[in-house]
């Protein structure tokens, strides 16, 4: 039995998707615990390429997939995700499971991300548009509305036409918006045709867990995000509305934190970020550029282009502790594979000329010191046996594990399933 948490070490897209694709092959089940469809996790097999939003990665592999109660679900763009995956002959009926107790995300969640964004001017979270801080929001004032509200349609009508009144007032005196008022009618018909699809779906998913683990499965939990877009521990307030930690898998699915077994952290050979907010070791220059282009780093829900830069070891080691991770899957070491030298951030310098080692709070004015190690450069992407990679790959790898205090576990060296090199099979079920 084994229950293994996946979980981002730095801003997101570091390559979950194709992990948790890769250890589906022997899993019970894959659950998803926080997010919505903010999230892209890109799957790549055989020659196609899937980029998940909201259901879990092993919906790909017919595994029973399950969204926790710690998610907030979008049932237009999930119904859409569904059809995109029956065109491509990937049914889910038998093995997708939705939690009664995840929260909706409403026609107003979008409407007010994207005038909260446009209020707030230059200093805009850049987020990724779909409704996700104000879905949070809700939740936390107890004004949300939950996936199981649906199955009481008298019940979910009252509250919809109390809701409604309260957001059209928001829409009109605080936004002084000039859009459309929100119609409890209409949106009440529109949640009933979802529930006529989606009602064999919806479960009481920490029972369903608990009893899962029970009878001893194995079971994967996807985080998605990063370690630091976390509400509480990432670079606030420039981050996402969920705690995207190992330890929001519990929270976000109902079972307690002893069942947990293993907490895997993957890590970006470099360093990327997407939307607004600190990022220490950013490079606006060639180096930036070829990172970029040769990692294809642009967001898989927004098209934006990703932030890149070098390696930071602060980073990861925070990561490391705060998830209680125990091994490392280190992705797109081929990115790095034109380059002379690389670079890695093993301390800062603060504002006020001290240096320190262990992450400050804010990440503001604070200069990467860089240590200097020798490129491979040769093509590595695509090798699969561990003997074959390039000492200074070998050197590099071994030098990130030193500074985050974790031991590397598989080493991915292409988008593709093959390409990946699992070093100790029997700790992930391979
Ligand atoms: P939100 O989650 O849409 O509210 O966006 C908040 C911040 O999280 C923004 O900087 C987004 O770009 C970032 N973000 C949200 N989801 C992802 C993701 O899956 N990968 C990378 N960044 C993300």
């Amino acid at each position: 039995m084994a229950c293994v948490i996946i979980v981002g070490t730095q801003w997101g897209d570091e390559g979950k998707g194709k992990i948790v694709d890769l250890l589906t092959e022997r899993a019970d089940a894959v659950v998803r615990y926080q997010g919505g469809n903010n999230a892209g996790h890109t799957v790549m097999f055989g020659e196609k390429t899937f980029i998940l939003h909201l259901l879990p990665s092993g919906i790909l592999r017919k595994t029973t997939s399950i969204l926790g109660n710690g998610v907030v679900i979008d049932l237009a763009e999930m119904i859409k995700e569904i059809d995109e995956l029956a065109q491509m002959d990937i049914a889910v009926e038998d093995h997708l499971h939705i939690s009664d107790r995840a929260q909706l995300v409403m026609p107003w969640h979008k409407t007010f991300d994207r005038l909260g964004e446009e209020q707030k001017g230059k200093n805009k979270i850049g987020t990724t548009g779909r409704g996700i801080g104000p879905a949070y929001e809700d939740k936390v004032r107890r004004s949300g509305m939950r996936v199981g509200d649906l199955l009481e349609p008298e019940l979910f009508k009252a509250r919809l036409e109390e809701i409604v009144e309260e957001k059209n007032k928001l829409l009109e005196l605080y936004y002084k918006s000039d859009e459309p008022s929100f119609s409890a009618e209409e949106i009440f018909s529109e949640f009933t045709a979802y529930l006529k699809i989606l009602k064999p779906y919806i479960r009481d998913t920490p029972l369903l867990v608990n009893q899962m683990i029970e009878e001893g499965k194995n079971i994967l939990f996807e985080g998605a995000q990063g370690t630091f877009l976390d509400v509480d521990h990432g670079t606030y307030p420039f981050v996402t509305s969920s705690n995207t930690l190992a330890g929001g898998a519990c929270a976000g699915t109902g079972i307690g934190p002893t069942r947990i077994n293993e907490v895997l952290g993957i890590v970006k050979a470099y360093t990327t970020r997407v939307g607004s907010g600190p990022f220490p070791t950013e490079l606006l220059d060639n180096d930036g550029e070829l990172l970029q282009s040769e990692g294809h780093e642009f967001g898989a829900t927004t098209g934006r282009p990703r932030r890149c830069g070098w390696f930071d070891a602060l980073l990861v080691r925070q990561a490391v502790r705060l998830n209680g991770i125990t091994s490392m899957a280190v992705m797109k070491l081929d990115v790095l594979d034109k380059f002379d030298t690389l670079k890695i951030a093993v301390s800062y310098r603060l504002s006020n000329g001290e240096h320190t080692e262990n992450l400050p709070r804010s990440l503001e004015n604070v200069t990467p010191v860089l240590e200097e190690m020798p490129g491979w450069k040769c093509k590595s992407a695509g090798i699969t046996e561990y003997d074959q990679l390039p000492r200074e790959m070998l050197a590099y790898l071994e030098r990130i594990s030193e500074l985050v205090g974790a031991k590397v576990s598989i080493i991915s060296t292409g988008p593709k399933r093959e390409e990946t090199i699992v070093l100790n099979p029997d700790q992930f079920w391979l």
